[in-house]
């Protein structure tokens, strides 16, 4: 961030002057912004290093730390305060009011990224599980294409496992197949909603029933050697899960650039396993074939990858691993990065020490896992439905929507359930990504639907007025000014949450980002309750104001684009 980047500047220049180690410069937003804008605790670090005492290096630092654009005060034990001066303040605003990017330091080399995310499991409805991969994966692809990368999504699909081999067991008996088997007949008309009930069917059978589930894993064998028949089979399942899966994606405002599954990858599985026995890291053990991944420096157990089975099937580490090379292959990327629960830790440490040994991939290749935490209930168990079944994903929609529309009927007088809908998914969007992703979360369905307090429809509803407001206005001159109390702390959370979106590609997580939008929402309701905006009589006055709203508002625009948000024309 532009503005952050400058101050520390200054405080490294101070200590490159002083004799000080420039690593120890330190600058963050102000912890008592009644007494400054920003502060920096480098004294305390430097106290120990230079055996002085924190206030006297903090005095040394402020007597050389001079800037026309800000103030700077120590503050016992050791703190420097720093707080900006008014033109500085107007010019940052200014700048706010040109840049597309919010300030932020965006990428001048673009990298090329893979974001796998989503991972449905073709022929299962999408449940809550799936919820947080699709809104963080969304969310964090959107950060990185507005710092400038070159990104490509691919949800990944589960498609090729056992699940495929007991859904089609389950479907020979619901349905006349003779189309496929017999080449004769039309082809039968299976729905998504017929797959949502033949499957779990068929799982639950297969628990209890040993010859049923030997009879799927036969067909699971033999459509992973592209038998004919239960290939095109196998492709159809696929087609209609597709759809299904892109039309509830798409009322998250979730989609892909590839709908790739682990089907597209088993043609490179031939590949992974010259190179693994070229470079001998395939060990023999009880009939599988594993790889040794464990380091000497683990301290934490860390079991070896089993890459085929003694059955001689690949497993799901074998399809990432060949998924890796594929996206190698195709694309050539910089990084790949994944979103899943936090169970699947292991695994995704495991496959990526096993690319990192075979050199799949240019050593520079750089392979991140962002796990998350569960989507729990009030009861603070994972969410359910009502009756401790699982929730799948549109009954969730509906419900947030059936909130929505009651919050609705309460502040208009008018039942609206498209508009509804739109607010619902933006209050689970937002409740889910304004907790740091590896943290568990309680789904509070009244709470996050709220109008009040730290919600999407909140967020939703300030921009909502405040495009109002600005359409109300018509033409205005532009002027920029910080000159009262308000106006500055709205500055001060744009400046945030320019450093917010910095932090969420970093971190690969909304929260930051969620928190400081919430902060300058809120900070804009203040101006709006204290100052007469459309009716001010002082036009200059008048003028900042608008100007300063223009820019609120497409920080807000930007904001609701990376978390995925719809915006409503009203509310
Ligand atoms: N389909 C998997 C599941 O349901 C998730 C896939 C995650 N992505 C991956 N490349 N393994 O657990």
């Amino acid at each position: 961030m532009q503005v952050i980047e400058e101050i520390k500047q200054k405080l490294q220049e101070t200590f490159e002057k002083l004799g000080y180690p420039t690593e120890l410069v330190s600058l963050s937003f102000s912890d008592r912004p009644e007494l400054c804008d920003f502060q920096s605790n480098s004294a305390f670090a430097l106290a120990k290093v230079l055996k002085n005492a924190p206030i006297k290096i903090a005095e040394n630092i402020a007597q050389e730390l001079k800037s026309d654009n800000f103030k700077v005060e120590v503050c016992a034990p050791g703190f420097i305060n720093i707080s900006l001066n008014e033109g500085y303040l107007t010019k940052i605003l200014n700048d706010f009011a040109t840049s597309e990017k919010l300030l932020t330091k965006t990428h001048k080399q673009p990298k090329t990224i893979i974001i796998d995310y989503g991972g449905p499991n073709v022929a299962k409805p999408l449940h809550v599980g799936h919820l947080r991969s699709a809104i963080l994966g969304e969310t964090v692809k959107r950060i990185a294409k507005f710092m400038g990368d070159n990104v490509i999504s691919d949800v990944h699909l589960g498609d090729w496992g056992l699940q495929m081999g007991l859904t089609i067991a389950g479907l020979e008996e619901k349905f006349d197949l003779s189309y496929y088997f017999k080449n004769e007949g039309k082809k039968p008309d299976i729905t998504m909603e017929d797959l949502n009930r033949i499957y779990p069917a068929a799982s639950a059978r297969s628990k209890t029933d040993e010859e049923f589930k030997k009879y799927a894993q036969n067909i699971t064998t033999k459509l992973q050697n592209k038998d004919k028949i239960y290939y095109s089979i196998w492709q159809d399942i696929r087609k209609i899960s597709v759809e299904a899966i892109k039309s509830e994606y798409s009322k998250l405002n979730v989609s892909f650039d590839l709908f790739n599954g682990e089907s597209d990858s088993q043609d490179y599985v031939p590949k992974v396993f010259e190179i693994l026995n070229k470079q001998n890291l395939i060990e023999k053990s009880e009939g599988a074939e594993i790889v040794n991944v464990a380091r000497e420096d683990d301290n934490a157990p860390m079991p070896p990858v089993i890459v085929r089975s003694s059955a001689g099937a690949g497993l799901y580490a074998t399809t990432d691993i060949a998924t890796i090379l594929e996206r190698v292959e195709k694309y050539n990327p910089d990084e790949i990065w994944y979103t899943t629960d936090n169970r699947q830790c292991m695994h995704f440490n495991q496959v990526f020490r096993v690319c990192k040994l075979a050199h799949i991939g240019n050593d520079n290749l750089k392979l991140v896992h962002f796990p998350f935490g569960t989507v729990n209930g009030i009861d603070g168990k994972p969410f359910k439905t009502r009756d401790g079944g699982t929730m799948h994903l549109c009954q969730l929609i509906e419900l947030v929507t059936e909130a929505s529309d009651k919050k609705l009927v309460e502040n208009t007088g008018k039942s609206d359930r498209q508009l509804a809908q739109m607010i619902g998914v933006s209050a689970l969007k937002f409740g889910d990504m304004i907790n740091f992703r590896t943290k568990d979360y309680v789904l509070d369905i009244e709470k996050f639907c709220s109008f009040d307090g730290k919600t999407g429809p909140y967020i939703l509803y300030s921009l909502v007025r405040i495009n109002s407001i600005l359409q109300k206005a018509g033409e205005f001159e532009r002027k920029y000014a910080v000159k009262d109390e308000i106006s500055k702390n709205i500055l001060l959370s744009l400046i945030k949450l320019s450093v917010e979106i910095e932090n969420g590609y970093e971190d690969k997580s909304a929260s930051g980002i969620c928190q400081s939008a919430y902060n300058l929402a809120s900070n804009f309701s203040t101006l709006y309750s204290n100052e007469k905006i459309l009716s001010q009589k002082d036009i200059d006055r008048k003028n900042e104001l608008l100007s300063l709203l223009e820019v609120v508002q497409k920080a807000l625009t930007i904001i609701c684009n990376l978390l995925a948000l719809d915006i409503p024309e009203k509310m």
